[in-house]
């Protein structure tokens, strides 16, 4: 088969912070695993990410800090990008939006829309902080959601009902810079009308997605195109950003909405420039599936926004899907970066140093897929204790150990098969193909519960077959069994290979398998060959204490404001 090309891209994340586990379990694990895998069959795969570096988050963040945008998006790049590395996500290329390649990139793209007649250009009036002497839009303005009638509604967004808004569209709004209420101020800016792409989103997607888009992007979308689009500012008064390059646009960026997304594709330039390599079959050959990775309150964004920019345009593809996750909580309350409600990436690591995978595996099994999930202490525990540990460990390490008793770790020349071992080989054999379905269609929890099956499949056939039982008296038939435990076992670590990259790693290393494995391997009815000698068993994983759990608990409790 020829091989597929595929784009995928995790949202950019703002440097205005770390990361949490929020962030790994929405979008960069379910990628991260979809990229791996798709690699691994041998697709032709251009995984892209980067720092999104513009916007109201980061001058915020800078302002409260006492330092400059730039000095706070060193900082936080440097910190995510490490922790990215620390969990094995593994982006072909990571770029910045503050880099020149995507200042050049998003303001031609802005150029070419503003040529051909796609904007509307309109002075209206704004709110505006008359002690910052300032316009205020998107995260510089808070106030009532008018449809929700949450509090703390933003500018642009009501995270609590998802509608996206104008700053004007808040009841009693005050500004987040000094606290005041703003007046309104004759402005002008560039709009994107929206309801001129009306017709053309409602016949992709109700038409060509209603059945392979999740019902929960389905279903958001959907009711944005019901309520009726209607034209949204592209360009913001700030000067942090990207000058609007249109006459009349001075003192004005774009608005960081506008520019991010285009992060995608000056990334791919900036990759492909270093690699010696066309960019642009990644966005414009038509074959090409690209899909983007992001959290709930990325969808209007992904789905409908940066769709009719790519298609105004022209000489893009479309997003083939947005498999957005729903949100995970921490405790039962919602992450939050301001009141510290959050466990960082980077103090997970201290606190729990080479468990890394662990992380990624309780955050697959119990991800927001299709409604916001709970991430709970005891519950990492209990999957830690229960499933890796006393299931997944437990038959390599019984299978190895075994291997190295009777054998010098020899892995022994097979007699003939029982039926029951036929039966157990084909269970085997079927379930890759149960988890390529799963992670084809995104259904990362039942992939990883698929995963966990291999081995509980392996424990079964130990179990029913007793070998230590059986040594004595009948060596021969446990050759065969030992010999087909561990075939059991080099499937589970080349299925592996997505989910938890450093535990595929050592199971592959213990069972002489290369580091380097394709998916179609595991059809091999011979992945451990007799006469092969394993290496000394290694823990895979260890058990959490309850001291350990209790530590995060408090910790939590005294971090939170
Ligand atoms: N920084 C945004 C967020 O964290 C995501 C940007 S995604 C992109 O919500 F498409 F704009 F890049
Ligand atoms: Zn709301």
């Amino acid at each position: 088969m020829p091989q597929q090309r595929y784009t995928i891209t995790a949202a950019l994340p703002y440097t205005n912070g770390p990361i949490h586990i929020g962030h790994l379990a929405g979008v960069y694990v379910p990628a991260d695993i979809y990229a791996r895998y798709l690699r691994m069959k041998g697709e032709d795969v251009f995984f892209v990410c980067g720092s999104d570096e513009h916007g109201a988050a980061i001058s915020i963040r800078a302002k409260k800090e006492g330092k400059t945008p730039k000095e706070i998006i060193d900082h936080y790049h440097n910190m995510i990008l490490s922790s990215f590395d620390d969990f094995g996500i593994s982006f072909d290329h990571y770029g910045r939006t503050s880099d020149p390649i995507h200042h050049r990139t998003a303001s031609n793209f802005f150029k070419a829309l503003y040529d051909k007649g796609d904007f509307i250009e309109e002075t209206t009036e704004q709110l505006y902080d008359q002690e910052a002497e300032q316009f205020l839009a998107d995260r510089f303005v808070v106030g009532n959601c008018p449809h929700c009638g949450h509090e703390e509604a933003y500018g642009d967004q009501c995270e609590s009902c998802g509608s996206s808004l104008n700053a004007t569209d808040l009841i009693n709004p005050t500004s987040t810079i000094s606290g005041s209420v703003p007046v309104t101020k004759a402005t002008k800016h560039w709009f994107l009308p929206l309801e001129r792409h009306q017709n053309f989103l409602e016949n992709w997607i109700m038409k060509d997605h209603g059945d392979d888009w999740k019902p929960n992007v389905y279903g958001q979308v959907k009711s944005w195109l019901d309520d009726g689009l209607k034209a949204r500012a592209v360009t913001r008064d700030l000067d942090w950003g990207i000058p609007v390059p249109v006459q009349g646009g001075e003192n004005k960026v774009l608005y960081v909405w506008f520019d991010a997304p285009i992060g995608y594709i000056s990334a791919t330039k900036d990759w492909a420039q270093q690699n010696n390599t066309d960019w642009e079959p990644y966005w414009k050959d038509k074959n090409t599936k690209l899909i983007h990775f992001i959290g709930k309150d990325n969808i209007v964004f992904h789905c409908i926004i940066f769709p009719s920019m790519l298609k105004a345009e022209g000489s893009y593809v479309l997003p083939t899907n947005v498999p957005a996750n729903e949100f995970l909580k921490l405790e039962g309350q919602k992450l939050s970066t301001s009141k510290n409600w959050a466990v960082w990436l980077h103090e997970y690591l201290e606190d729990f140093p080479g468990k890394q995978d662990v992380l990624r595996y309780v955050l697959t099994a119990n991800a927001p897929e299709n409604k916001d999930n709970d991430f709970t202490w005891r519950d990492f525990q209990a999957r830690n204790d229960n499933e890796l540990v006393a299931i997944y460990g437990n038959f390599i390490n019984r299978i190895v150990v075994l291997i190295h008793k009777y054998y010098q770790g020899v892995v022994p020349a097979p007699n003939d098969n029982t039926q029951l071992d036929d039966e157990t080989l084909e269970e085997l054999y079927s379930l890759p193909t149960k988890i390529s379905t799963a992670l084809e269609n995104f259904r990362f929890r039942e992939a990883s519960q698929i995963l966990l099956k291999i081995a509980r499949l392996g424990n079964k056939y130990l179990a029913d077959e007793e070998p230590w039982k059986q040594q004595k008296t009948n060596p021969e038939r446990v050759k065969t069994i030992m010999y087909n435990g561990l075939q059991i076992a080099a499937v589970l670590a080349i299925a592996t290979t997505p989910f938890l990259p450093q535990t595929a790693n050592k199971l592959k290393t213990i069972l002489g398998l290369s580091l380097q494995s394709n998916w179609s391997d595991m059809t091999q009815s011979e992945l451990v060959a007799a006469g092969t000698t394993l290496a000394p068993s290694e823990l895979l994983f260890s058990k959490v204490e309850n001291d350990d759990i209790q530590i995060q608990l408090d910790k939590l409790k005294n971090q939170s404001v």
